[in-house]
């Protein structure tokens, strides 16, 4: 193959390594990429948490065709498109409690800055605007935009950017010599959520906007909530006038089983962002959910008023619309959502197979996604969990690695011998790891 440019500044990616050995995909289809050199790779990362319906699917790329030829663009500033309002209404459908109003956006990282930006508007509006300062989590991902970047709780992520948001982190709700090899929800840990009291003691609930977590720690090493955690964070928040922001732009749209995590998990949050599987990833859409008080409070002005000044060129796209209308009909057509609850126990099964593997420090599952931490080989963080992932993609599965943490979120289609595939090469790579 000829060499590849450097022209393409590539994200989140060690650019110059990436050359030497680059992994070009060039089609998918189902559970499969297929790469530039022909061979078959099975997707065990979604994507990117993404595609939960599989690849390929021909309902969505003729719905973004058709979309493109009848209408390729128009602004949602003072004007729209119907598909952009029955798609408004369709995601309504799905979401739990009165989160009835959405707000489109083109990302995840533009779902968390725009989330943040109505936390604080809305207390503007309401005669509050000392509240402005956020508690996020350790551990937590929240995309790249300065909102995101401000709560992200990942230090790789921040520490080149200089000073952010006002942001205060509560730790991981976990405690490995406790809850290692959980299944499922940790029983232990909703004392965790105690540390939001202490926060509100230091700096005051006056000053407070919102409290903003993943319900389950994504790409910062899949950290299911313990039980009862969110319940105590949200009659806390509830308890202050603080709001309370899920990130569901991983477990929205199937990953727990359920359109959106927070019906599984039981807990209804003030707003909710979401993207990736929004459109099955095919066109990138983004969109924020807030509950019938947080929408009232902007609508009690003038009616000529803008009630927010906030938006996007491509806020709810005529492509992306089209795209997540489809996917929706995917999902309800194809019975995703009910496919990944029937797959989530066997998944449990079989990702706590490899706890006896070499290295194996800790497994943790929710829904169908997994994360294996391995033993840090001394001296050289990282090492183990790089080689393990080239090499199950040198036997033909993609896994994602963050660190010594393998992270697994197949798409939602998975079946039996998918698994067995992702499970049988993860202990091979285990096994030849030094
Ligand atoms: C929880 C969460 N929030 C936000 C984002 C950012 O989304 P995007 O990459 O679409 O901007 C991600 C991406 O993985 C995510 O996992």
């Amino acid at each position: 193959m000829t060499s590849l440019s450097d022209r393409f500044w590539m994200p989140f990616t060690p650019n110059r390594r990436f050359r030497q050995d680059p992994r070009l995909f060039v089609s998918a289809d189902g559970m499969h990429y297929r790469t530039a050199a022909g061979r078959e790779v099975l997707d065990s990362l979604a994507g990117l948490w993404c595609v939960n319906a599989g690849h390929g699917q021909r309902a969505i790329s003729h719905a973004i065709g058709r979309q493109a030829e009848r209408l390729d663009f128009v602004s949602s500033f003072q004007m729209g498109h119907p598909d952009a309002f029955e798609l408004a209404d369709r995601l309504v459908e799905l979401t739990p409690g009165d989160l009835n109003h959405v707000f489109f956006c083109n990302s995840g990282s533009e779902a968390v800055d725009t989330a943040l930006k109505i936390a604080r508007a809305y207390h503007f509006v309401r005669g509050e605007g000392s509240r402005r300062r956020f508690i996020s989590r350790i551990g937590g991902y929240h995309g790249v935009g300065w909102g995101g970047v401000s709560v992200s709780g990942i230090g790789r992520h921040r520490r080149a950017f200089g000073p952010a948001l006002e942001v205060d982190h509560l730790r991981i709700p976990y405690d490995r010599s406790q809850s290692a090899f959980s299944r499922g929800q940790p029983p232990r840990g909703a004392e965790y959520a105690e540390e939001l009291t202490q926060l509100i003691g230091l700096h005051d609930a006056s000053s407070i906007a919102a409290v903003i977590v993943e319900p389950v720690i994504g790409s910062g090493g899949v950290y299911p909530p313990p039980v009862g955690y969110l319940d105590r964070l949200r009659e806390i928040c509830s308890a202050h006038g603080i709001l309370l922001i899920f990130d569901e732009v991983i477990t929205a749209f199937g990953r727990l089983g359920t359109a959106f995590a927070c019906e599984a998990l039981g807990v209804i949050p003030d707003i909710v962002t979401c993207a990736k599987g929004m459109t099955n990833g095919a066109v990138p859409m983004g969109a924020v959910f807030v509950r019938e008080p947080v929408f009232a409070a902007f609508m009690s002005g003038a009616e000529r008023q803008i009630e927010l000044f906030h938006g996007y060129t491509y806020s709810a796209h005529p492509l992306a619309c089209a795209a997540a209308l489809a996917a929706l009909d995917v999902y309800r057509d194809q019975k995703i959502f009910a496919r990944a609850r029937a797959l989530a126990p066997a998944w449990e099964t079989a990702v706590h197979s490899l706890r006896d593997e070499p290295f194996v420090a800790d497994i943790r599952n929710v829904g169908v996604l997994a994360a294996i931490d391995l033993t840090p080989l001394p001296g050289e963080p990282a090492a183990r969990g790089t080689a393990c992932g080239q090499s199950c993609f040198d036997a033909g599965v993609l896994v994602r690695t963050s660190s010594d943490t393998i992270l697994l979120s197949p798409p939602l289609i998975a079946e039996a011998k998918h698994v067995d595939q992702m499970i049988t090469t993860i202990s091979r790579a285990l096994r030849a790891l030094k």
